[in-house]
């Protein structure tokens, strides 16, 4: 397994190999990896003859008083969990190889990226479309992998693609949970172990929604309010922001119609989690004979 820091270098790795490979598998991430990200590298691996996968952490989808510069780092690390998962190639280049001097060129999305996350981290989208853009443009994917983890950037990209028609497939992979059900992310090393523990109001809240909906609950606002106040409930947690949403444009749904998507930030002392689940309405009963 190669691990590679520059463009020319990489292009000119795989380019040796693109006329015999049927297809290219890339898992963007920004290292620190975690079971989450060795299953999209797990899936790239069945999936794909070449799997790429990038550490780097983008600098532009941080906000000014975001954690950027103590996001959690560790390439040795990231690159054994990298040859377990069966990757061929990392690809870790640094900032000025990715926005060299006089990088001026931005790929935004509109109406979804003001939505969720989105509200409260105004260029945060603007950032993360831009740098997979840039990285689907270097590696020339056939497949990308996402995790459905972060959701509302699964959908993002998948526009993105879409409206760009980028000649790549997106591919959603499951959400990878700890056994009490709170989603993996690097952002959990951040948590002290009492807020560790706390954290566990998150997947809970997931649960109670879809108790909800199984009970036949159909308007989003009451299902919301009891989110709210089962968080409230947690001294140690502070909801950031619950939304039901359409999973295909991202808008607001107060009635669950069709699937819906359920979307969350909580801060759990100063470490903002996010999460999702889907919420299938419940079938209407058959019209009586
Ligand atoms: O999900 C992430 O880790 C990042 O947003 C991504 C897709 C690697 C872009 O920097």
């Amino acid at each position: 397994m190669e691990t590679l820091t520059t463009v020319a270098e990489l292009r000119e790795t795989i380019r040796g190999r693109r006329a015999y490979l049927k297809r290219i598998g890339f898992v963007p991430t920004m290292g620190y990896l975690h079971a989450g990200h060795e299953a999209l590298m797990r899936k790239a691996r069945e999936e794909c003859d070449l799997v790429v996968a990038s550490i780097f952490v983008n600098p532009t989808q941080f906000g000014p008083t975001e954690d950027l510069d103590k996001y959690p780092r560790d390439l040795t690390r990231d690159q054994e969990l990298c040859r377990r998962a069966g990757v061929d190639m990392i690809f870790h280049p640094d900032a000025a190889e990715i926005y060299p001097r006089g990088n001026d060129t931005w790929v935004n999305v509109e109406a979804m990226a003001t939505a969720a996350c989105g509200a409260f981290r105004p260029e945060h989208f603007r950032g993360v479309c831009t740098v997979c853009t840039k990285l689907f443009s270097i590696v020339r994917p056939d497949r990308a992998y996402f995790g459905e983890k972060d959701f509302q950037q699964l959908q993002i990209i998948r526009r993105v693609v879409k409206d760009l028609f980028l000649p790549l497939a997106v591919v959603g992979v499951p959400t990878v949970r700890e056994p009490d059900g709170v989603a993996m992310s690097s952002r959990n090393s951040y948590l002290t172990p009492t807020e560790r523990q706390a954290a566990r109001v998150v997947p809970r809240a997931l649960a109670l929604a879809q108790e909800l909906v199984a009970r036949g609950e159909q308007a989003t606002e009451p299902i919301l309010a009891a989110l709210e106040s089962l968080i409230a409930g947690q001294p140690m947690a502070r909801v950031q922001y619950v939304t039901i949403l359409d999973p295909e444009t991202l808008a607001p749904m107060r009635v669950l119609t069709h699937e819906a998507r359920l979307l969350l930030a909580v801060f759990i002392g100063k470490t903002r989690l996010i999460d999702n689940t889907a919420l299938a309405p419940k079938a209407p009963p058959p019209p009586a004979v």
